[in-house]
């Protein structure tokens, strides 16, 4: 027995290894941590326990019959963050440059087999130069059988793609399938055809970083969620982000524990600046109501004229969608309604209440928005609160306006609460556009036509630049001063703890994709 388990001892410690130390130490040299490295610091200490370790591929071809590496360039297995079950996968970089081939796609797709079996999140770590060359064929079947599972495990179990290295060819849709993507500035980029590629087929000139590097894809793309500086701030933030979301579909998120005190908050009322045409900045809204520093932002570097993120109420996990008026006065445009129409339907695949602030002047205009099908983009927006079953909650804190007042989580598209702030304005338009269209003709007649533009706008704000129009209806249920908004918000999600609402009975819906 001492023989053989010397022998297995020998057979551990050559996984261990990877593609050996010349790889490891030269994967160090790039700023970047080794796939078992990454699960080690991601992972609760000592807790990861490997499936896999000695599996090998079975190709012969262009030498890799020579080229056999226990484990076959992927770290698979599971363990626990914070006390919970996750899977992992870690494509090893230093094992023939991380390269997916038929073993070492088996070994993902086993974890993510039992990620869905038992309910629990899946997390990749990706640094691979993609399909096996070598392996033709098997590595393009690889990577479907993971896309197949990725599919099937969308809204069942979070799945969490890091990218910490190269991402790039068939090797993209893996992450794009999942919840979400954290990407790790100048060691990582993605894309479906490279550099080279792109000069040939296009004339361009771009580097990897430009093309689809973490501040592409977080600021021009929206591919990325999130950016950090280096390995170890992604994987903090992994940690972190799993914190919000409970383990599937069938689970609630974990609350943290929470001791009742003043919840009265007079700050808010200082927020709302005089001149209605005045930004500001909604997270101080945000940060105002929620958990002190609980508030983890979303996409914060894509379309900023919505903002979204994780946070928590007394202690219980939402979500928050909120229009930005310090960004494109807070209009909603073809990138911040998919923005936010994603969002939602995580949130409500698991079961993540919702909270809106909304300050909207309505959809931006012009033909980039039109010819980029904003009608169809506004309308995923639309579909997600629409169809979103969790308890839901809007709060207008100003401009409530036109098509967009309706998108916005509003009363009539299923929300069960919606206060307004004495600052509310809820309207077809803006008072000045209103005057100028109905009373076109006598403004035209006018012997002074700029005051009476003036008299007939003030006429207009008067009626319905106010919340009690909307709450004369009841679309609106309470207007509430700002400072009691966060007593208001979470005696209402209590409330609302218990709510059951079903869809009706179908296959699955159609969003307007
Ligand atoms: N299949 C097989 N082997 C691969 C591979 C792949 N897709 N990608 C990388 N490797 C191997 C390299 O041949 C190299 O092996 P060697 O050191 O024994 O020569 C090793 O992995 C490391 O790659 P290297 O090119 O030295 O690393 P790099 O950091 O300089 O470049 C890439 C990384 C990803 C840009 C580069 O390896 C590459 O372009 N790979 C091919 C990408 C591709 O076309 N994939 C197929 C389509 S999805």
């Amino acid at each position: 027995m001492q023989d053989k388990i010397k022998d297995l001892e020998a057979k551990i410690e050559e996984a261990q290894l990877g593609g050996g130390q010349k790889r490891i130490d030269a994967q160090h040299a790039k700023g970047k941590l080794t796939a078992r490295e990454r699960i080690h610091f991601l992972l609760d200490e000592g807790s990861f326990e490997e499936t896999g370790m000695l599996v090998k591929h079975r190709s012969n071809f262009f030498g890799l019959d020579k080229q056999h590496f226990l484990g076959d360039g992927v770290v698979t297995g599971y363990g626990t963050i914070d006390g919970r079950l996750v899977y992992v996968f870690a494509q090893d970089f230093t094992v023939l440059g991380g390269s997916l081939a038929e073993a070492h796609a088996e070994k993902i797709c086993k974890v993510m087999d039992l990620a869905m079996k038992n309910g629990a999140p899946v997390i990749g770590l990706n640094d691979s130069g993609g399909a096996r060359i070598q392996e033709g064929v098997v590595s393009l079947g690889g990577y479907a059988d993971i896309f197949y599972r990725n599919t099937r495990a969308s809204g069942v179990i979070p799945q969490l793609s890091a990218i910490m290295g190269p991402c790039a060819g068939g090797a993209v849709y893996s992450p794009a399938l999942t919840d979400f993507i954290g990407m790790v500035e100048n060691t990582s980029y993605m894309f479906v055809t490279g550099p080279n590629v792109v000069k040939t087929v296009t004339h361009e000139e771009v580097t990897s970083e430009e093309l689809g590097g973490a501040s592409a894809h977080s600021t021009k793309s929206g591919v990325t969620h999130f950016t950090y500086g280096n390995e170890m701030t992604l994987i903090k933030g992994f940690r972190k982000l799993l914190s919000y979301m409970p383990q599937n579909c069938e689970e609630e998120a974990p609350a943290l524990a929470y001791e009742p005190g003043d919840e009265v908050r007079p700050t808010l009322n200082e927020i709302i600046p005089e001149n209605p045409n005045q930004p500001y900045d909604i997270r101080e809204v945000i940060n105002g109501t929620t958990d002190e520093g609980s508030f983890l932002e979303v996409h914060k570097d894509f379309a900023p004229n919505i903002v979204v993120g994780f946070a928590r109420l007394a202690g219980r996990s939402i979500g928050i969608v909120a229009n930005q008026p310090a960004y494109l006065a807070g209009v909603l445009d073809n990138n911040s309604s998919t923005k936010g129409a994603r969002f939602v339907r995580f949130c409500d695949s698991f079961n993540i209440p919702l909270l809106v602030f909304e300050d909207v002047p309505g959809f931006l205009p012009g033909t980039d928005q039109e010819w980029n099908a904003i009608i169809s983009n506004g309308a995923k927006l639309l579909y997600a609160f629409s169809e979103a079953t969790v308890p839901r909650i809007t709060v207008i804190t100003r401009k409530a306006y036109g098509g967009a007042y309706d998108v916005m989580n509003s009363k009539h598209i299923g929300a069960d609460l919606n206060y307004a702030w004495p600052s509310a304005e809820i309207a077809v338009m803006g008072a000045k556009g209103a005057a100028e269209i109905i009373f076109r003709k006598e403004i035209k007649a006018a012997e002074d036509p700029e005051a009476k533009l003036k008299e007939k706008e003030e006429e207009y704000a008067s009626i319905f630049a106010n919340p009690y129009r909307a709450a004369a209806r009841g679309y609106v249920d309470q207007v509430i001063r700002p400072d009691e908004t966060r007593q208001k918000l979470i005696k209402a999600f209590k409330m609302l703890e218990n709510k059951v609402d079903k869809l009706p009975q179908k296959k699955h819906g159609n969003i307007p994709l």
